[in-house]
């Protein structure tokens, strides 16, 4: 008999629960004066990206924020975008602005980034923001590694002291996540590595985790012989791939073989269901938590 103890980090749960308890507070904000509104700016027609802004209004709505989305053409100039992001640093109805990624080829994204008010950057990804996250600082930390961090709180994983490895150096979650994991804080105090596309024998790397983050976006490229028995594993990944037998002609895969890793880890988060949830959860509360900053001054 197999008695072996296995955690699915359930993230639709978790981010259930989590945006419960935020519309509780939020009718209490919304009862002292204040209503939380996060502002999104999508440019083009991606499908995924459509999908995540709809996600995020959908959020807004339910927990009874207020919501502007605005979608523009591909070719819209980045001059109109600064000048979007400058009306609404200066709106006092929104505490949260958020200009959905990958942005087309030739808008500087940087600029536009740095165009957002640190304040109501709630993507976390403003540089004054990514600084205060890197020395331990109260700030809005980016939505993918503060769910991560906090669907491990929720389920009481052991992080102090284990050696967390980060697969993938994205500006959203790989770098983020691995200044966060090393943090002297409750739910981090890691060993972290981080490996990405020169690292020549990753699974050396990867069979060492006793956490390991995949956030590499390739299709279940992570195996069971490159994890070690009982390894937490955070998987990032959300990829379409074909499948015929499915009605609209693909699947959604993480970047981990979730069928065979799953059998040797002691937690692991299922794609979908896993972390996107949890960042749309955080999302929602970096926006409540910019409201209640706003609200005091
Ligand atoms: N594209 C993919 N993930 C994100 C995110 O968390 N924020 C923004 N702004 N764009 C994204």
């Amino acid at each position: 008999m197999n008695d072996r103890k296995f955690i699915l980090l359930d993230g639709k749960a978790s981010s259930a629960a989590i945006k419960e308890e935020l519309k509780i507070k939020t009718e209490a904000l919304i009862s002292s004066g204040t209503r939380p509104g996060l502002a999104v700016l999508l440019l083009g027609e991606d499908p995924a990206s459509s999908v995540y802004v709809r996600s995020k209004e959908k959020s807004c709505k339910a927990l009874g924020f207020h919501s502007v989305v605005q979608r523009w053409a591909a070719e819209s100039s980045e001059e109109k975008i600064l000048e979007q992001v400058e009306k609404w640093n200066s709106d006092d109805k929104i505490h949260g602005i958020l200009v959905q990624l990958p942005l087309p080829k030739h808008i500087n994204e940087e600029k536009v980034l740095l165009s957002i008010s640190p304040d109501k950057d709630v993507d976390g990804f403003h540089p004054v923001n990514l600084g205060k996250l890197m020395l331990g600082i109260e700030a809005h930390q980016p939505c993918t590694p503060k769910g991560i961090v906090e669907l491990l709180a929720r389920y009481n994983i052991e992080t102090s002291g284990k050696h967390c490895v980060v697969v993938g150096r994205s500006n959203i979650v790989g770098k983020p996540i691995t200044n966060l994991m090393y943090q002297k804080s409750q739910h981090a105090n890691c060993i972290v590595t981080i490996c990405h596309s020169a690292t020549s024998d990753l699974s050396y790397f990867t069979k060492q985790a006793d956490i390991l983050i995949a956030a590499i976006g390739r299709p279940e490229m992570i195996g069971s012989d490159m994890v070690k028995d009982g390894v937490v594993v955070i998987d990032v990944g959300i990829n379409r791939v074909d499948d015929v037998s499915r009605e609209r002609g693909y699947r959604l895969c993480g970047d981990v073989d979730f069928d065979s890793v799953s059998k040797k880890s002691s937690a692991i988060t299922p794609v979908p269901g896993g972390v996107g949830p949890m960042t749309i959860a955080m999302l929602m509360q970096n926006t409540y938590e910019s409201a209640m900053r706003f609200s005091k001054i």
